[in-house]
């Protein structure tokens, strides 16, 4: 019966909160335009006197629901101690309102600023709690283009199947979802999940296998316990495991939790599969390359061209020179140390010549390139024809001659040639089967099929 109370009273943080913020929120108001205000003094009293009264409220509620609510401390600290630390702020304003000694000499405005802080990073902080740390960060990530759809377990390969289910699927969701807190550092349970080696000690309880009856496995029945459990896996609050991963999981662990088994010998789903592997050939090319030495990175830096990884955990870069209008064939060649790494590469509006393609032929890994608004005629252009990812080459106010797009018919994997002229037309040359329709872009798109060229 009492605990029912508490687990209610728990259950109401959310909306207790509310009372101290609007508290808050109107005193920093009024605090703004004290001067305009006559009653301002008498009451921000009020209001600090019943923000702290409500603050507490909010506190013992919060504290219940981290009781029993399944949150892990670590998950909650730094939450409760922001929450402490309004409350005493705005206790400490009202002492100071009321004359207390010790708060007196404090400059008013430095409670309004920690009020102000400190009211955001604890609602951001507890934010994070109840809708997980992607919550604000996903969309801003959106916002600003960066891109967190690749999910680390989506690969593609063609052989995927001749591949251990465990090492290319198991193990990288474990290491997304589980590893945070099983690890060689900090072993919650006493267990550690990094490699298999470690998952195969197994707990505090000894192995988390049973090969005898699978479905007893301890990391069998973590996963699979309600949400609210104390003992479900991973504990509330943190990321979740998706359906996906727990059938798979499941899966691998009722199917012999084998290190070695292929995909193709545990005769799984195609539909399941399909969700780690994209069937789609990635747009960038899948061979890795080494990260490059900083000092190369910071030479090229130097002369103001840009450089930048193209996402978080790669390797490739773009490249730009948009900031250095004097770029010519010759400084192609600081970019050597990198030319495996370039993926993107945008030399418009520069100063450089056919003579560029002598060297960029060995730019290996180059899928994007753009030369609008630059001398180039495309003499040489077939120098290029044996790089294999080469994708789109974007030649838009160019001096690229008519003559010379018969060449790019000779490049294995392009998809588009943008080649675009504001001054002059042209024309695939008639010699060039009109396959190539699809790839030569010249910009004079009539209106049904415009729908199309907007997409492109
Ligand atoms: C936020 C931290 C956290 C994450 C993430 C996490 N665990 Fe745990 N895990 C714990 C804590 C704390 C314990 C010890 C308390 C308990 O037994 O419930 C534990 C215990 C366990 C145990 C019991 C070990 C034993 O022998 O008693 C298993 C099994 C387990 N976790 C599996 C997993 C799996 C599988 C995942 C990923 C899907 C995972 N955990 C993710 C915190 C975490």
């Amino acid at each position: 019966m009492i605990d029912d109370l508490l687990i209610l009273v728990g259950r109401f943080h959310p909306l207790i909160i509310h009372l101290p913020i609007g508290f808050i929120v109107l005193g920093i108001l009024i605090e703004f335009n004290k001067k305009s205000l006559k009653w301002s003094n008498d009451a921000l009293k009020f209001i600090f006197y019943w923000a702290t009264i409500t603050g507490i409220f909010s506190i013992i509620s919060g504290f219940l629901q981290y009781q029993n609510g399944g949150y892990l401390w670590e998950t909650v600290q730094n939450h409760f101690v922001a929450g402490i630390f309004t409350v005493f702020l705005s206790f400490s304003f009202y002492l100071k309102l009321i004359e207390n000694s010790i708060f007196k000499t404090i400059p008013r405005k430095l409670f309004t600023i920690g009020n102000s802080i400190i009211l955001i990073v604890t609602g951001h902080l507890g934010g994070n709690i109840t809708h997980g740390e992607e919550h604000l960060i996903e969309p801003i990530n959106n916002l600003a283009g960066f891109n967190n759809l690749q999910i680390e377990t989506v690969k593609y390969y063609t052989d995927y199947k001749k591949r251990p289910l465990f090492s290319s699927v198991i193990q990288p969701i474990i290491d997304k979802k589980c590893v945070k807190c099983h690890n060689s550092k900090k072993s919650n349970g006493k267990l550690k999940m990094h490699n298999s080696t470690e998952l195969m000690k197994g707990g505090r309880n000894g192995s988390i296998i049973n090969f005898d009856t699978p479905e007893m496995s301890e990391m069998y029945i973590r996963i699979h316990l309600p949400r609210e459990e104390k003992k479900h896996m991973p504990p509330k609050g943190g990321k979740q495991l998706s359906k996906e991963e727990i059938n798979l999981i499941s899966r691998w662990i009722k199917n012999g939790s084998s290190f070695e088994k292929s995909i193709e010998e545990f005769k799984l789903d195609e539909n399941l599969i399909s969700y780690f592997f994209s069937m789609e050939k990635p747009f960038y090319p899948m061979e890795d390359v080494s990260m490059p030495k900083i000092e190369t990175l910071k030479k090229i830096r130097s002369k103001k061209i840009l450089i930048n990884p193209i996402s978080k955990s790669s390797n490739f870069f773009s490249v730009n020179t948009l900031n250095y209008s004097e770029f010519s064939d010759i400084d192609l060649l600081i970019m050597s140390g990198i030319k495996e790494n370039i993926v993107n590469l945008d030399l418009s509006n520069s100063k450089i010549t056919d003579s560029l393609f002598f060297n960029l032929k060995y730019f290996t890994n180059l899928t994007v390139l753009k030369l609008n608004n630059t001398r180039i005629f495309g003499d040489n252009i077939d120098e290029l024809s044996k790089l294999k990812s080469l994708k789109r080459i974007y030649l838009v106010n160019s001096k690229f001659d008519p003559q010379n797009i018969e060449k790019l018919t000779k490049f294995k994997n392009l998809e588009k040639v943008y080649l675009f002229q504001e001054n002059r037309i042209l024309k695939t040359p008639r010699k060039v089967s009109k396959d190539y329709d699809e790839i030569f872009d010249f910009g004079n798109y009539s209106l049904d099929n415009s729908e199309e060229n907007m997409k492109s």
